[in-house]
């Protein structure tokens, strides 16, 4: 694949940086009244660890007030007693435009999950897919552009991103996660800047951990993202690579000190947001955020 990026429109260098423009989002979360820890389905998952709902439940709310202190829309799904994943709704499907594509969860323990945000999605508007394969929605798919990041090698299978292209008629680049860490594609990619800039030239940006994905995925992403921001192993460690921007805002884990001021450096807004209690079942920020791209309301 030859590499597009040859016109002179390197804007985003690290001595000027750009002005940042908010973006006006839509999300969905999940309050989580019944997170807890009770099987172990990624390796950060340990039920001999005492999880603390209450804390919990206040970490969450000051990422759900923080959205809306900036401007943005938020949609609660009602928790479900027994699912105590449900609080990372980025899993719950994947929103474009209106059409939602439901995920069909890899393990037993999250597969109820999957007809329950379906059925939030087709009540409140949105066109319903439902999916033949196994994916794990927003968490392996990632907009960028008019683009479809996906991830596979842990949750989501080859097959979904070939039914993501046809449900959405979109170009979709599969990429390979090879650390069991880093099992969902958005706990190792960030989309910075999900939009294309005026006259052709591409600003739509990314962050992420170079380690996290196979040598093919590693030149992919160099190749399309020359000006991405490449995340430390430390960094992406606490799952700073977990987080969600509005373009210039850019809400992050307070452990990923680096990746904070490689956002500054870049005339981005970093918030920090500790979800540590929710880390102990293996999700973040960006986690416990669904996007729903074209809400009518
Ligand atoms: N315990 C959940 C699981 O393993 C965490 C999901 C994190 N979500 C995400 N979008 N990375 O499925």
């Amino acid at each position: 694949m030859s590499t597009q990026n040859t016109a002179p429109a390197a804007e985003a260098t690290q001595s000027s940086p750009v002005r940042r423009v908010q973006q006006h989002r839509t999300y969905l979360m999940c309050r989580p009244e019944h997170f807890t820890v009770s099987y172990t389905i990624n390796p950060w998952m340990e039920p001999a660890n005492p999880t603390d709902t209450d804390r919990a439940v206040q970490q969450w709310q000051t990422l759900y007030d923080t959205y809306l202190a900036l401007g943005h829309d938020v949609h609660l799904i009602d928790p479900i007693e027994g699912l105590p994943d449900m609080v990372y709704t980025a899993n719950g499907g994947f929103i474009i435009d209106g059409v939602a594509y439901g995920a069909k969860f890899r393990f037993q323990e999250r597969v109820p999950e999957g007809p329950a945000f379906m059925e939030w999605f087709g009540g409140n508007g949105f066109d319903v897919v439902d999916p033949v394969q196994v994916n794990e929605g927003e968490g392996d798919f990632l907009l960028v552009g008019e683009t479809i990041l996906a991830g596979t090698g842990f949750r989501s299978t080859g097959d979904s991103h070939r039914e993501l292209g046809e449900v959405f008629g979109k170009e979709v680049v599969s990429l390979n996660l090879v650390d069991p860490r880093f099992y969902h594609l958005d706990t190792a990619i960030s989309v910075l800047d999900p939009v294309e800039g005026p006259d052709g030239v591409d600003r739509a940006n990314i962050a992420y951990l170079p380690g996290a994905f196979d040598e093919e995925g590693r030149r992919i992403l160099a190749e399309r993202y020359p000006d991405a921001i490449r995340v430390s192993d430390e960094d992406g460690a606490v799952f700073g690579l977990n987080s969600s921007s509005d373009g210039l805002n850019v809400l992050i884990s307070p452990r990923a000190k680096g990746f904070e001021a490689q956002l500054r450096e870049r005339g981005y807004n970093p918030i920090l947001i500790d979800l540590s209690e929710l880390l102990l079942g293996g999700g973040g920020i960006k986690c416990c955020t669904l996007e729903l791209r074209g809400a009518s309301q």
